[in-house]
C-alpha cells in the first residue's frame, strides 16, 4: 500500500488549480441513465471514485468514455441492459445509491445493493427510499439489495418532506422526479452548490426544475430527456483544503478557479482566525497575516453552514492556533477519527461525543500516522506540512478517492511531499 511522506518546509507560495467537484460529478454521472441521448461532462476530476462510478454505469450497460486524460466524460445509456447494481461495486462507494432513482424513473424497476463508503457513521439510505416511495415506488429489502418498482412502470409526482437535510437523498429524488408523471415538491431539500449544478445539468437535458438552491425544489415531470454537455462545478472542498495550506504553513497561495460564494461560511472562519482572502480575476488568493492563526470555534452544518467535509482539515489548522478552539460535528456521529492521529503529532485534542476541544500548540512534530477516511487523510497531510520533521501518512488510497494530483499540486507551491510506492 502506498504512503505519502511530508516534511515540514516553511511557507508555501504559488498557484494551485482547483478541479471539478467529486461530489457534483458523482451525482451528474447517473443523470446519463435518464436519457437515450449522450451526456458529456467537462471539467471532471481524475479520481478513483469517478472510476468506480464509471465501472458501475458500465456494468448497467451504459457507455462511458474518459477523454482528454479523464477531464471529459462522454456517456450514453441508449444500450442499458442491466438493472442490478451489484454489491461488488456498490460496496466501494456510498454514492452508488444515486443510480437507483434514475433507473427507476426511466424503466420502472431497479435493484441496487445497499452501499458502503467511508466509515464516518451509520449513514443509512432510508431517506432516499422514503423519497422514492413518496413518488409511488414500492420497495423490498432482500439479501442486502433494494428491489424497487414503479407500479405501471412510471413514478408519479409527490410531496417529499425530508425530516432533515440529506444531500444524497435530495439528489436521488431530484433525478427521479424529472421523469415522474406530474409535479414533485421536495421540502427541506439540501441547498449545496452540487444540487444547483445537478439541476443546471438536468435543465440542459430538458427537465423542468425550480427552486434549487432553496429548501423547496419543484419539479414538473417530463416524458423524456435529451442529451447535453455540462461543465462540472469547482470542487469547494478541494478549494477549502488548499486554502488551509498557506493558513497552516504561512506564505501566499492563489487557488485558480476558486469562488468565495462556494464557501462563504468557511471563508468567514478563516478570516476570523487571521487569514486574508482576496478575490482575484483567476480565483482566490490566501495569505496568513500573523505568525500563528487565532483559535476559532466551528459547528458543521448543511450548506450554507460550515461543511463537515472541511472539519478535519480545520482541526489540523486549529492544532497550531493560538488559544482553545471547539469543533462541533453535527452531520456525522463518528467523524473525529483523525484526532488520535493528530495527537500522535503532538496536538492537544479532547473529544467528548460530537465535540472536539483543541488547544493549539506552537509546533507539531512529524510522526507515522494512518489515514482513516478521505478528509481525515488530507488533514494529516496539512498537519505534516506544518510539523517539524517527517510525517508518513499510510493508507493513502482514501486520498485517491477525492484529491487528484495532490503531490504535484502541493509540490508546485513549495511543499516537500512525495508518494512512496509499495508493492
Ligand atoms: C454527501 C457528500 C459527503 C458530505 C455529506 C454532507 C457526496 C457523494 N457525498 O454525502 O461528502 O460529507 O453529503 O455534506 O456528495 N442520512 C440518513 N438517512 C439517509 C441519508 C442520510 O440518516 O437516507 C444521514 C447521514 O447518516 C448523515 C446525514 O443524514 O448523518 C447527512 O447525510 P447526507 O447529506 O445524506 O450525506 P451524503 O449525501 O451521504
Amino acid at each position: 500500500m502506498d504512503s505519502i511522506l511530508v516534511t515540514g518546509n516553511g511557507p508555501l507560495n504559488g498557484e494551485i488549480p482547483i478541479a471539478g467537484a467529486k461530489n457534483a460529478c458523482l451525482t451528474l454521472m447517473p443523470a446519463t441513465l435518464l436519457s437515450d441521448e449522450p451526456l458529456t461532462l467537462t471539467n471532471a476530476p481524475r479520481l478513483s471514485d469517478i472510476r468506480t462510478m464509471t465501472a458501475l454505469l458500465q456494468s448497467l450497460g451504459a457507455e462511458v468514455s474518459a477523454l482528454q486524460g479523464g477531464k471529459v466524460l462522454a456517456m450514453s445509456s441508449h444500450g442499458l441492459n442491466n438493472h442490478t447494481a451489484d454489491y461488488d461495486i456498490v460496496r466501494k462507494m456510498r454514492a452508488s445509491i444515486l443510480v437507483l432513482g434514475p433507473m427507476l424513473a426511466r424503466d420502472g424497476h431497479a435493484v441496487v445493493s445497499l452501499p458502503g463508503g467511508c466509515a464516518i457513521g451509520a449513514r443509512p439510505v432510508d431517506l432516499h427510499l422514503k423519497a422514492l416511495e413518496a413518488m409511488g415506488a414500492e420497495m423490498d429489502l432482500r439479501d442486502g439489495y433494494v428491489h424497487a418498482k414503479a407500479p405501471g412502470g412510471r413514478l408519479r409526482g409527490g410531496v417529499v418532506e425530508f425530516p432533515f437535510v440529506s444531500v444524497g437523498a435530495t439528489e436521488n429524488a431530484l433525478l427521479a422526479a424529472t421523469l415522474a408523471k406530474g409535479t414533485t415538491v421536495l421540502k427541506r431539500a439540501a441547498r449545496e452548490p452540487e444540487i444547483i449544478d445537478l439541476a443546471n445539468c438536468l435543465r440542459a437535458m430538458g427537465a423542468q426544475i425550480e427552486g434549487d438552491g432553496t429548501d423547496t425544489i419543484t419539479i414538473q415531470g417530463v416524458d423524456r430527456l435529451n442529451g447535453a454537455t455540462h461543465p462540472v462545478v469547482s470542487d469547494r472542498i478541494e478549494l477549502g483544503t488548499y486554502m488551509l495550506a498557506p493558513a497552516i504553513c504561512g506564505g501566499e497561495v492563489e487557488l485558480l478557479g476558486g469562488k468565495r460564494s462556494l464557501l462563504e461560511a468557511f471563508c468567514q472562519k478563516l478570516e476570523e482566525a487571521g487569514v486574508e482572502i482576496t478575490e482575484t480575476d483567476k480565483g482566490l488568493k490566501v495569505r496568513r497575516k500573523m505568525d500563528r492563526v487565532r483559535a476559532v470555534d466551528v459547528v458543521t452544518e448543511p450548506f450554507p453552514g460550515f461543511p463537515t467535509d472541511l472539519q478535519a482539515q480545520m482541526m489540523a489548522l486549529m492544532c497550531t492556533a493560538d488559544g482553545v478552539a471547539t469543533l462541533e460535528e453535527k452531520i456525522f456521529e463518528n467523524r473525529f477519527m483523525h484526532a488520535p492521529e493528530l495527537i500522535r503529532m503532538g496536538a492537544q485534542i479532547d473529544v467528548h461525543g460530537g465535540t472536539a476541544t483543541v488547544t493549539g500548540v506552537k509546533q507539531l512534530k512529524g510522526a507515522p500516522v494512518m489515514a482513516t477516511d478521505l478528509r481525515a487523510s488530507v488533514s494529516l497531510i496539512l498537519a505534516g506540512l506544518a510539523a517539524e520533521g517527517e510525517t508518513r501518512v499510510s493508507r493513502v488510497y482514501h486520498l485517491d478517492r477525492g484529491y487528484e494530483h495532490v503531490v504535484r499540486k502541493l509540490s508546485a507551491v513549495g511543499a516537500k511531499i512525495e508518494r512512496i510506492k509499495e508493492e
